[in-house]
């Protein structure tokens, strides 16, 4: 496995792994890598790619300081994960690099951005969507890996990569969970052992959510089962897979549940599918 620090050298592994006839995958992530990070590098290397994994830490789509400050950095840890999970090249550019100073564009994705995440998090999207553009763009033509933990964000990801027409193939990923049923996420660290156990409500709210429902059911029981658990709910919505607006009157499409919940101080972020049943719309709150 190699490492590259410059943009240079990680631009040109890329391009030596693609003349050597490899196709390539990219697995952008932020480090702290865990079982969730380990799965995206296997499927890719099932799927037959070389994988470049990239961890950077991306200050712009922090809109908390301290978040980002908190944000756990385990480099050496993360290099075996990569290494066992058969990653190829990891790339580990700096901060200078990725965002040199009078780096004057963004990358906003409309309409995909503003609710949910994008509402509580001002900002974090376009800082996301700028990093993801220029991951793809310094990588160059391949097939880009991402969990569906991060529900709209993989929407917006699609959206930009279709909108710009970049060479790149956007495969989203299934959720992997603890034992227990809690989406792995690097944030799970930071939780107690008591918010822990109170964190298991969010995954009980998406198991709730895939026995289907009306919307208005689905979302009253799941805030009734995080408020019980003493957690603080910022959304627990039944929305259309496709556009993310809230499910409505005249949606057809598949619908999902996305939910984010606060335990302690830690916000956790978890969704599934879900089916509408008898009076889909009645009594949306
Ligand atoms: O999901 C993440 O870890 C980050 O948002 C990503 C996609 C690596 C961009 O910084």
């Amino acid at each position: 496995m190699r490492t590259v620090t410059a943009i240079a050298d990680w631009r040109s592994a890329a391009e030596e792994l693609r003349t050597a006839g490899h196709s390539v995958a990219l697995v952008p992530t932020m480090g702290a890598l865990h079982a969730g990070h380990a799965s995206l590098i296997e499927a890719a290397r099932r799927d037959g790619h070389e994988v470049i994994l990239t961890i950077f830490v991306n200050q712009r789509q922090f809109n908390d300081a301290s978040d980002f400050e908190r944000y756990p950095r385990t480099t050496e840890a993360d290099l075996e994960v990569a290494r066992a999970a058969g990653a190829a090249v990891v790339a580990l550019p700096s901060a200078a690099e990725m965002w040199p100073s009078g780096t004057a564009t963004t990358v906003h994705v409309e309409g995909l951005s503003e609710n949910w995440e994008g509402a509580d998090r001002p900002g974090h999207f376009d800082g996301m969507a700028s990093v993801v553009t220029k991951l793809l763009t310094i990588t160059g033509p391949c097939t880009a890996y991402f969990g569906e933990k991060d529900f709209q964000q993989l929407a917006i990801i699609r959206r930009l990569v279709a909108d710009l027409g970049l060479p790149v193939t956007v495969v989203g990923a299934p959720i992997i969970r603890d034992h227990d049923g809690l989406a792995l996420s690097s944030r799970n660290v930071r939780l107690s052992a008591q918010n822990r156990s109170a964190a298991l409500a969010i995954p009980a709210t998406v198991a709730r959510a895939a026995r289907g429902g009306t919307v208005s059911e689905i979302e009253a029981e799941a805030c009734e089962i995080l408020t019980a658990a003493g957690l603080t709910v910022s959304y627990a919505a039944v929305v259309n897979a496709a556009t993310l607006a809230p499910y409505a009157a005249g949606d057809s499409g598949p619908a999902r549940f996305i939910v984010a919940a606060i335990a302690g101080d830690v916000r956790l972020l978890d969704n599934g599918p879900t089916l509408m049943t008898g009076d889909t719309h009645a009594a949306r709150h």
